[in-house]
C-alpha cells in the first residue's frame, strides 16, 4: 500500500510505500531531500508533520499531526501510515537546481528602438550558477522590489545572461531598472525560478512556443536549447506583438529558422500598419490555422496572464489537454 506525501512549501507530491521512509521514497523518485546520517542521529532531515501520521522506524513509535513531536519529525525514519503533508525546506524536484543569489555586472545594453533593450549580465566567476533554458531570474532592487525577467539565452561558459527588458516612462520601478541596467553597474539577482522548461529532452513530439511581446525571451532560450542540443523534434515559434516595431528579434528568429530545418518561425501583428505584409490577428489563432492536429504537441505559452488564459481556453476548446500546456503564469497567477 502507498500513501501520498505532499512536501511543502515546494508542493511536491511523493508516493511512499508503507514499508519505505519518506527519505527513501524521495531518493527513489530522484527528489533531492536534505539528509546526513540516514539513521536518526544528525537531525538534518528533521521537518514538521502538518497532517497525517507516521511510524518511526528504530524508535518504533507513531506520531500524528498536532502532537508535540510533530514539529520535529526525522523523515529518514518516518514511514507514513496515512496520506501526509509535511513541511521541509531545501527539497528539490528531480532535475531542479538550487536557488542562489549572485551579484552580476552589466556588461552591455543594446537598445532596439521601441523602448526595449537587450541587457547582458556577467555572472561572477567561481560561483556555480545553474538554470534550465526557459527559467527566469529576479533582479533585486531592494528587499521589497524584485523584478522577474526570463533568461533569454542558454547556460554558457562565458557566464553571460541576456535579458530583454521593456521600459515604461510611467512606472517608477521601470525608471529604477533603467538606472540599474547601466553598463558597469552591479545588480543583485536570484535564480533560477519557474518550472516552465523542457522536462523531457528526449521527446520527439512537436513543440509549439507561443509568445506575446517580451515573452519571446523565454522562447529564445528554449529554442536555443533545442538547436544546441539537436533535440529531435519540430519547433514551431509564434510571436505576437501589437505593432511590427515590437518584433525586436525578428531577424534573429528568421535566421535560426533558415538555418535549422526543424525550426519554424511566424510573426503575427495584431494592430498592423499599412506597411506590414505578414500575418495579422491573434498569435494563437495563426497557430491554430496552421495546424491540423495538436494531440501529441507540447505547448509553451509566454505572455501576460490575460493572454495566456485566453490562449489556453481556445486550445482546450480545440481538444488540447491541459497537461500539454505549460506556462509560468499557471504558477504565479493561478485562476
Ligand atoms: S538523516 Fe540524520 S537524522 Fe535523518
Amino acid at each position: 500500500m502507498s500513501y501520498l506525501v505532499t512536501i511543502l512549501p515546494r508542493r511536491l507530491f511523493l508516493n511512499v510505500e508503507d514499508h519505505e521512509t519518506i527519505l527513501e521514497a524521495a531518493q527513489t523518485h530522484g527528489v533531492t531531500f536534505p539528509y546526513g546520517c540516514d539513521a536518526g542521529a544528525c537531525y538534518v532531515c528533521a521537518g514538521a508533520l502538518e497532517s497525517g501520521s507516521v511510524h518511526l522506524r528504530i524508535e518504533e513509535r507513531n506520531i500524528t499531526a498536532g502532537e508535540e513531536d510533530a514539529d520535529d519529525v526525522l523523515f529518514c525514519l518516518a514511514q507514513p501510515t496515512s496520506d501526509c503533508r509535511i513541511i521541509m525546506e531545501g527539497v528539490l524536484a528531480p532535475g531542479e537546481y538550487p536557488m542562489i543569489n549572485a551579484s552580476c555586472q552589466v556588461t552591455q545594453v543594446t537598445p532596439f528602438g521601441n523602448d526595449t533593450v537587450e541587457v547582458t549580465l556577467r555572472l561572477p566567476a567561481g560561483k556555480k550558477v545553474e538554470f534550465h533554458p526557459g527559467q527566469y531570474l529576479q533582479v533585486i532592487l531592494d528587499k521589497d522590489t524584485h523584478c522577474a525577467f526570463s533568461i533569454g539565452n542558454i547556460p554558457n561558459q562565458e557566464r553571460i545572461i541576456q535579458l530583454y527588458v521593456g521600459f515604461s516612462d510611467k512606472d517608477e520601478t521601470s525608471h529604477r531598472l533603467r538606472e540599474a541596467f547601466t553598463v558597469g553597474n552591479v545588480v543583485n539577482i536570484d535564480l533560477p525560478h519557474g518550472r516552465c522548461y523542457l522536462q523531457d529532452t528526449k521527446s520527439t513530439q512537436p513543440l509549439y512556443l507561443i509568445a506575446g511581446s517580451t515573452g519571446i525571451s523565454q522562447i529564445k532560450s528554449i529554442a536555443e536549447q533545442c538547436i544546441a542540443d539537436q533535440l529531435p523534434r519540430d519547433v514551431h515559434i509564434y510571436w505576437g506583438v501589437p505593432a511590427a516595431n515590437g518584433l525586436f528579434l525578428d531577424r534573429y528568429f528568421q535566421r535560426i529558422a533558415n538555418d535549422n530545418d526543424h525550426v519554424h518561425y511566424t510573426a503575427v501583428v495584431s494592430e498592423p500598419d499599412d506597411e506590414w505584409q505578414g500575418r495579422t490577428g491573434f498569435v494563437h489563432k495563426a497557430m491554430l490555422e496552421d495546424t491540423t492536429g495538436l494531440e501529441n504537441a507540447e505547448i509553451i505559452l509566454c505572455g501576460s496572464p490575460g493572454m495566456t488564459y485566453a490562449v489556453l481556453d481556445d486550445l482546450l476548446a480545440q481538444g488540447v489537454k491541459e497537461e500539454q500546456v505549460q506556462s509560468d503564469v499557471f504558477e504565479y497567477a493561478p485562476r
